[in-house]
């Protein structure tokens, strides 16, 4: 087999086998296919796509790269919950421990924050002590313990992923439906749970800007994990404007426990609810509506709370956060940005609230940034409000940043608004 042949077949859309396929993936991970070769096929990928079966096959070729985690010792049946990525999406917080006091285990690995993106792993690192990374064995006993823990995702999972993610960051080659669906399945995949949720966004925020690509990424999605045995399901959800009102680390994470505490029933919980009785039909829990009758009692009696907090007290965070959010970082400066006049809001565009946050100091440009946990942006208005003169429009917060005026002029272009 030679690469030159492989690249050819994808220009002329002609589909490779799967011997073909098998070969491609490891032959780029143990580094005898050189970058450049690589990129003009996932170039060819992104321009000619991939059929069905080949997506399949690159989806498993890129599994069975690396480890993958047996998890037959959780005592419960399993569900996954992935998203593919948004502004103030920390669903993952609240859908966790509701699913768990609702009788399933929740396993999870998640990444980091990248470009206007947030990531789970550095939301919980907002918790004093918590730790992110630890050995199997500690991560499988505290889901038999809480029936919920999220970990960082171990480097030995999908080596071929994080070779081909990289460079299609640099290639210009991220925005490709077969691509991103054996890039996400891969990793679900090689984490083996019994079910999985898959939360396809879309909206201004979202890496499917329109509901046609969202369906698409959620069909082939699906059949990839049902062809791989699993049980799955894919759903789509707005990502138009960012999902509840705070986006940034220590903010999101005292969002999801204001959710879990009963505090708040807005936009953010209905969509909490609905992603965790999609995980509990999935596990055989009930109808959808018994299901999403469980979810909402499981927050209402303050069981989901109670499972949010022992399993940070497990991962050595300080659970106080949970009855007192001001233990969460706080940031040294904060500007608020006011209506000049009587406003409706029209739209509130997501990736331009990511930006704003990111410029912040809320999230990373490159993988090696550092982040500030106390540093995001406080929405006080969403698509449909009325705001008079003068009354808060959003909130930015940072540490490291005492100059807002660049993350002010960001922030304010994501707001459509007609006067009123
Ligand atoms: N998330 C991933 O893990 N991979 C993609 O390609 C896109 C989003």
């Amino acid at each position: 087999m030679n690469i030159i042949d492989i690249i050819t077949k994808t220009k002329k859309t002609q589909p490779l086998s799967t011997e073909e396929m098998i070969w491609l993936v490891n032959s780029y991970t143990s580094g005898d296919i050189p970058d450049y070769q690589m990129s003009s096929w996932l170039m060819a990928v992104c321009l000619n796509g991939l059929t069905e079966e080949e997506t399949v096959t690159l989806t498993l070729a890129m599994r069975d790269s690396g480890e993958k985690v047996d998890m037959s010792n959780i005592d419960r049946f399993t569900v996954d919950k992935h998203s593919t990525g948004g502004v103030g999406d920390k669903t993952s917080l609240i859908i966790g421990p509701a699913a768990a006091a609702c009788g399933i285990a929740v396993p999870k690995m998640s990444g980091r924050g990248l470009g206007h993106t947030g990531g789970t792993i550095d939301k919980l690192e907002s918790i004093t002590g918590y730790r992110t990374e630890m050995e199997l064995s500690e991560f499988f006993d505290i889901i038999n313990k809480t029936g919920f823990s999220i970990i960082s995702q171990t480097g030995s999972l999908c080596p071929a992923d994080k070779k081909i993610y990289a460079l299609r960051n640099s290639s210009g080659t991220v925005d490709s439906i077969p691509l991103i669906c054996a890039s996400i399945m891969s990793k679900k995949l090689a984490l083996g749970s019994e079910g999985l949720v898959l939360d396809v966004k879309c909206g201004s925020g979202a890496f499917m800007k329109n509901c046609g690509d969202a369906h698409r990424l959620a069909d082939i999605m699906e059949r990839v994990g049902v062809s791989a045995g699993k049980k799955c399901r894919a759903v789509i959800t707005d990502m138009d404007a960012p999902l509840g009102s705070c986006v940034g680390n220590a903010l999101e994470v005292r969002e999801a426990v204001e959710i879990l505490r009963g505090e708040k029933k807005d936009k953010l919980y209905d969509t909490c609810i609905f992603l965790t009785a999609n995980m509990l039909e999935l596990a055989g829990k009930g109808s959808y509506d018994k299901c999403a009758e469980m979810a909402q009692k499981a927050i209402s009696s303050g069981k989901a709370l109670e499972i949010f907090q022992k399993t940070v007290e497990l991962h050595g965070g300080d659970p106080r956060i949970c009855d007192d959010t001001s233990l969460l970082p706080q940031p040294v400066f904060s500007h608020e940005l006011r209506a000049s006049r009587d406003v409706e809001i029209l739209s509130v565009n997501s990736e331009e609230i990511g930006m704003a946050s990111l410029l912040l100091g809320a999230g990373r440009i490159s993988k090696e940034d550092q982040v500030d946990l106390s540093a995001g942006i406080e929405m006080h208005c969403a698509p449909g409000d009325k705001i008079s003169m003068d009354a808060p429009l959003m909130t930015l917060h940072s540490s490291i940043c005492s100059d807002f005026s660049e993350a002010a002029v960001r922030a304010m272009k994501a707001i459509r608004f007609r006067d009123i």
